[in-house]
Order: structure tokens, then sequence, then C-alpha cells
């Protein structure tokens, strides 16, 4: 287990520059096989989950090419679904669209074991609904028989890998699917976009209402993934906890509102730019009520890094998972740093306090990124262990920190 030192207490000043979303790129290396030729995909974040996404395609017969650290160019060449390797599927959540991609693409696909963070139970049932749906029989092994049909699907909830599964299961189906209560998380629509440059014909693209006309003969395109939200907002919860004044640069401020209205209800200044944001966060108070929800809500993956960041205020403040039934299992990590906080259900209420460094080991890759922002506020040396959970979605992390005056080895 690799580990971070942290020197804590100094509060952050400068520039940073944001990387391409994880989630959005992690389908985009799965919708580029059911196209003919290749893509390129420009801006792609260099971390864990990319990388063993690509390695696992490869696996499968695919060509997945690093040309540089951030391009990548894709192509089916081999590819057959059969036989996932369980030992890489079991590591990363996304292996689950191995079942769209395989079904939409090759007409069968095998449940993958699949991995990501641990927040109890995380279900696939209503993706298998969905398939289903489209005339997929089967659970462990799904194959459609008679041939996939198009069809009508409302999402009984907003679901990401659900919405994922259902673009990538009709992009080639030259049937009309109509998909009501899809996800609109700005990677979504990310994919949606570049599903019509392969060829797919959406209407409603960044609604919860889409209707997809796909087509046997998509053509590889290339495509610039969009910047990381949770990244961008981990490092502007990372300036409001040391009461720091960082710019980020490459982002999407439109994207990044949910979380700027919670920055500025806390204490926070911010000033947006066409492709940047400032955060003045020197009056950083917290005290805000904050509920996780779908987007244009305040996104779950930042719910960690936010709680963080209240410990350091000044007012007792409450935030509400809606999300997910069990993501506080991070928050004995900052009790152990001096943290008074009191959890009724799925609502955490923080009463800021003197924080005080500690050692602690990452329980997941967000509830890790909670851990260094703690860290990096709390005046001494804090250890971290169980880095490699968080570099699975942070690129140079430690550099990145550090170009921003933070002391992190
Ligand atoms: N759910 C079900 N049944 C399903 C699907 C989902 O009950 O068939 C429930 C889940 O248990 C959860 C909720 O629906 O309570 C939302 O789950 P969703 O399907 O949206 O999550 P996901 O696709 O598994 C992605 C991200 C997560 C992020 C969530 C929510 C990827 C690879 N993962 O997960 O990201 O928290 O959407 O936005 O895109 C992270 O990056 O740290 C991370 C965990």
């Amino acid at each position: 287990m690799r580990e971070y030192k942290i020197y804590g207490g100094v509060p952050l000043e400068g520039r940073v520059q944001i990387g391409g979303a994880k989630n959005g790129a992690l389908p985009l290396l799965f919708a580029a096989l059911l196209a003919e030729g290749e893509s390129v995909f420009y801006n792609m974040p260099d971390i864990g989950d990319v990388r063993l996404a690509g390695e696992l395609l490869c696996r499968m017969g695919a060509r997945v090419v690093w040309r540089d650290p951030h391009t990548v160019s894709v192509c089916r060449a081999d590819f057959s679904p059969d036989s996932p390797d369980a030992r890489l599927t079991g590591k990363i959540r996304a292996s689950s669209y191995l079942l769209g991609l395989s079904l939409g693409g090759w007409g069968r696909a095998s449940a993958p074991a699949t991995g990501g963070c641990n927040f109890g139970n995380r279900p696939l049932n209503c993706h298998y609904d969905l398939f289903h749906a489209l005339g997929a029989t089967g659970d462990a092994a799904l194959s459609a028989p008679r041939g996939l049909h198009g069809g009508t699907y409302t999402f009984p909830f907003v679901s990401v890998g659900a919405t994922v599964n259902a673009l990538l299961v009709a992009a080639r189906l030259e049937e009309t699917v109509e998909l009501f209560g899809c996800a609109t998380e700005p990677h979504v629509v990310d994919l949606e976009r570049y599903l019509l440059l392969l060829g797919v014909r959406i209407e409603g693209v960044g609604t919860p209402h889409l209707t997809l006309r796909g087509s046997k003969h998509l053509v590889g395109h290339a495509y610039g993934v969009a910047p990381d939200d949770i990244e961008a907002g981990t490092y502007l919860l990372a300036a409001c906890a040391t009461r720091g004044r960082v710019e980020l640069v490459s982002v999407t401020p439109r994207v990044l509102a949910p979380l700027l209205a919670v920055l500025e209800e806390g204490g926070c200044r911010v000033t947006c730019g066409r492709d940047s944001v400032l955060a003045d966060a020197g009056g950083w108070v917290g005290g805000t009520v904050t509920e996780t929800a779908p987007f244009p809500g305040f996104p779950t993956d930042l719910q960690p890094p936010l709680v963080a960041a209240l410990c350091f205020g000044t007012r007792a403040a409450t935030v509400r998972e809606c999300v997910w039934a069990n993501r506080f299992r991070y928050t004995a990590a900052l009790e152990k740093m001096g943290a008074r906080m009191d959890i009724c259900g799925d609502t955490l209420t923080v009463f800021p306090t003197e924080m005080h460094p500690a050692s602690m080991e990452a329980t997941d890759l967000r509830g890790g990124a909670a851990m260094v922002i703690a860290a990096l506020a709390a005046r001494g040396r804090s250890t971290l262990e169980g880095v490699e959970l968080i570099e699975r979605g942070y690129e140079n992390l430690p550099r990145k920190l550090r170009g921003l005056g933070a002391e992190i080895l």
C-alpha cells in the first residue's frame, strides 16, 4: 500500500488545470467498439480506472493505444464479448458497460463481476429490466434469440450506469428506442454527443427523455472528453477547507453550478470565466444545508469532499445523502482527526471543531479525497495509506496540490 504524507495548515493558492472526466471517459472507451474503424479520444484522464478499462478491452481483443498521456486511440479489432477477465472486471464498476456493449454489438453478453467503490449493495436490476424490455433473455448470460427490438422503457429512478447501458445497447439497433427518466449527468450527455458523431440518431440530447434510432454502420470518430466536474469540485472544496484562493482552468462553470451555489452559501466568493472558476475562500464559514441528487442536483461524488470542508467551517452544517445508501464510511477517519459529527439515517450533521492530524487509510475514491482535504487543512503531519484507491480517479493529485503550495509527498 502506498501512502501520502501531508503537512497541513497551508492555505492553497494558485491555478490548477482540470483533466477529462473519469466517469465520462469510461463509457466512451466501451462505446468506441460499437463502431467500425478507429476513434481517437483527446483529454483522456491518465488514471487507474481508465488504464484498467483499456487493459480489460485489450484482453478481449480490442486495440487500445495510448498515443500520449492524454490521447487514446480505440479500435474494435478482434474484440470478442465472451469470457471477460474477472480479475479485471471485478476492479471497476464500469465493467458493467460490457453488458450493453456486448448485447448491442454481438447479441450476447456474459455478466461480468463488477467492482468499484463499496457503498453496500450496488444492484444492476434496472439494467436487466431494460435489456429484457428490448428482447434480451437470461440473467448471468444474456442473449437475444429472436434479435433485439425497439421499445419504450421508463427508468424507475435515475441511474447513470443504466442510462449508459441503454445508450450502448440501442446504438446499433435499427428500431426506435424511447427512454424516459434518463440520467442527465454531464458525462452521460458526453456519451450522447459522441454517439451522434458515430451516426446514431438521438432526439432529446441532454434531457431525461431520449429517442434513439441506431445504425449497424457506425463509424469511429475523434472526440474530446469533457472536464471532470468532480475533480474540479475536489480542488474547490480543498480551497474552502484551507481558506485559500484557487483558480480552476479548463472547466465548464455551468456544470459546476450546483456546487458553486453551496460554496457561495458557505462564504466562499466565486468568480466564473468562460472556462475557469476562481474561488476565494478566505471567508469560508460552512454551515450549509445540502442534499445530494442526480444532475442538476448536488453530486453525490462531492459529498465526502464537502463534508471534509464543512469540518473546517465555523457553523454547523447538514448533508443528506440521497443517492447511495451507505456512503459515510470515510467519516470514521475524519472523526479520528477530531471531527464532531452525528449521522442519523441518511443525514449527517457536522459541528465544526479543532481538527488535528492523524494516520488514516482511504476507504474509497472520494472518501480518500475527503481525507486528503482534511489533512491539507489540519495543522501538522498526517499520513494516508491506500492512496491507490484515490489514484483510480485523480490524476497527479500530489503534484497538482504541490502546485497550489501544499506540502504533500
Ligand atoms: N441503482 C439500483 N439499481 C440499478 C442501478 C442503480 O438500485 O440497477 C441504484 C444504486 O444502488 C444507487 C442509485 O441507483 O443508489 C444510483 O446509481 P447509478 O446507477 O446512478 O450509479 P453508477 O452508475 O453505478 C455512477 C458513477 C458513480 C456515481 C454514480 C451516481 C461511474 C463509473 N460511477 O455509478 O461514481 O456515484 O454514478 O452519480 O460512472 C465515483 O466516481 O466515485 C463514483 C462512485
